[in-house]
């Protein structure tokens, strides 16, 4: 299967993942789990969460990871800070990159935002170079959107 069919039913999965379900961190860790049994080019996924100042780790999957991020630094700050989605192909030229894994060569960073107000980020690290592309960015996107409305 593509991309797009690995999306496309990781959409769907997601939804019934998410119905119904009343709390935050039990989304958080069944979408980290989905994504990283559906992804077979992903490392390590995860949320990191917003508490008003910096980031903290929430539920992953993959290795054991650092805990705190400002968002003065790392990918996963520069994308909360900007509220934009980050892909970085060369993780090695990012100035500031975290290194959680020193395997990790590729990152996507996507926020997660509710009525313009970031709560979360969403990392994917692969060991590939260039893993993440524009198609990623869509899908995962959508899937915080759709994360975004099951938030209260
Ligand atoms: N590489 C991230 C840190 C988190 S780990 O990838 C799990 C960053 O630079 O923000």
């Amino acid at each position: 299967m593509d991309k797009h069919g690995l999306y496309k039913t990781m959409l769907l999965q997601a939804e019934g993942l998410m119905e119904g379900v009343q709390q935050p961190v039990s989304i958080y860790a069944n979408l980290s789990a989905l994504i990283k049994s559906t992804l077979p080019y992903v490392s390590w996924v995860g949320f990191y969460l917003f508490n008003g100042t910096a980031l903290y780790l929430g539920p992953f999957q993959g290795q054991v990871a650092c805990v705190d991020i400002t968002l003065d630094r790392g990918v996963c700050g520069k994308a909360a800070r900007d509220k934009q989605t980050v892909i970085v192909p060369d993780v090695h030229q990012f100035p500031g990159h975290i290194a959680c894994d020193a395997g990790s060569n590729s990152e996507i960073v996507v926020p997660l935002l509710k009525n313009g107000k970031l709560l979360a980020v969403l990392d994917l690290d692969s060991y590939q170079f260039g893993s993440f592309d524009e198609i990623d960015q869509h899908y995962l996107e959508i899937m915080c959107q759709r994360l975004a409305t099951f938030l209260k």
